[in-house]
Order: structure tokens, then C-alpha cells, then sequence
């Protein structure tokens, strides 16, 4: 596989819509990639999971876009950040390139939906415990994740 955003091996660039921005040094702390910082698989699942508890708790907007049942929700965001963090690329190996902002393209996402997002996301890392610079890497760099894939005005 090409080298990616985090290294030898990990998801190429060109396969990815959505890339981390290209750091000389490592902005998440000191593992080689954000998926060893945060712990590995087990803890990119928790991650997962508590994104889309928050949003069931407390975020009424991005809830009423989502399924009822959310267990494949919280399986392919798992994937996804599974390769995106440079780990297992899991979601390409299972279903192709993510195609992100095509996959989105049903929903109206605006600076409101995207702000929420990324807020929600910012509640799950802290629900994790997550502090230091992977907490500001993860939060900014999934921040801006969030605004790339805006698809309306407002
Ligand atoms: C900007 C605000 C966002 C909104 C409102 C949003 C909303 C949604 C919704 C409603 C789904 C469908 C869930 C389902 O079918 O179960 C979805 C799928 C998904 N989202 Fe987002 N999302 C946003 C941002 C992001 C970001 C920033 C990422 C990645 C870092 C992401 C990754 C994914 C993935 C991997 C899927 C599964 C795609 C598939 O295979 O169907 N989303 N999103």
C-alpha cells in the first residue's frame, strides 16, 4: 500500500476525501499514528460508539438524520476512523473508498449540522478522557473534517 498521511502504510492520500493535514512533526503525540496514541483498536471503537451516544443523549438534529437502529452507523464510523487515525483501513477493505461527500449528499448539512457534528465529537473525546495534543489533533482535524463535507448554505 502507498504511504498515507500517517506513514508507511497507512490509507493513501489519494484515497481519502477527507486527509489530516501533512505534519513534519507528529501533532497527536508520540505513537507513529493517532490509532497507537489513542490506544488501538478497542479505543477507536469506544470512540465510535460514544460519538453516537452523544448524539442520542443530546443532539435532537443529527439524531432525526440517522436510523433508528444505529448499530451500522457506529460499526462504519468505527471502520472509517479505524484507517482515517492509520490503523486498519477496515471501512475500505469492507466497502470500498468512503465517498464521503457522496454518502452525505442525502442529508442537508450546513454550518449548523457540521458545527454540531463536530461538537458532538468534541463531547465524545472527552467522554473517552482524552487530553493533550491527541485531543486537539483529533478535535481539529475532525472539525475541519466536518465543514469539508458542508453541502448547503446556512
Ligand atoms: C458534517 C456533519 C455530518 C453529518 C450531519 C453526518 C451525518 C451522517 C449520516 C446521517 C449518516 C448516515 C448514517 C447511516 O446510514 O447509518 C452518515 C454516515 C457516515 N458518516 Fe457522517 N456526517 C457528518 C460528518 C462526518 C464526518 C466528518 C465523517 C468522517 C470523519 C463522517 C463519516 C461518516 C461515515 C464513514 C458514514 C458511513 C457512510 C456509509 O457507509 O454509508 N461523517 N453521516
Amino acid at each position: 500500500m502507498a504511504t498515507g498521511p500517517f506513514g508507511k502504510g497507512s490509507v493513501p492520500c489519494s484515497v481519502m476525501e477527507i486527509q489530516p493535514q501533512p505534519q513534519a512533526r507528529r501533532p497527536w503525540g508520540d505513537a507513529s499514528t493517532p490509532y497507537e496514541e489513542i490506544g488501538g483498536e478497542e479505543r477507536v471503537r469506544a470512540l465510535a460508539e460514544a460519538f453516537y451516544d452523544v448524539i442520542e443523549d443530546e443532539s435532537p438534529v443529527l439524531r432525526a438524520m440517522l436510523p433508528r437502529d444505529t448499530t451500522g452507523s457506529r460499526q462504519k464510523l468505527f471502520e472509517f476512523l479505524s484507517g482515517w487515525m492509520g490503523g486498519p483501513p477496515l471501512y475500505w477493505e469492507r466497502r470500498g473508498h468512503p465517498r464521503l461527500r457522496m454518502r452525505h449528499a442525502p442529508f442537508a448539512i450546513g454550518a449548523g449540522e457540521a458545527m454540531e457534528w463536530a461538537r458532538c465529537m468534541e463531547v465524545a473525546i472527552d467522554r473517552l478522557g482524552l487530553a493533550g495534543d491527541l485531543r486537539s489533533f483529533l478535535a481539529t482535524e475532525l472539525t475541519r473534517a466536518a465543514l469539508q463535507l458542508q453541502n448547503r448554505g446556512g
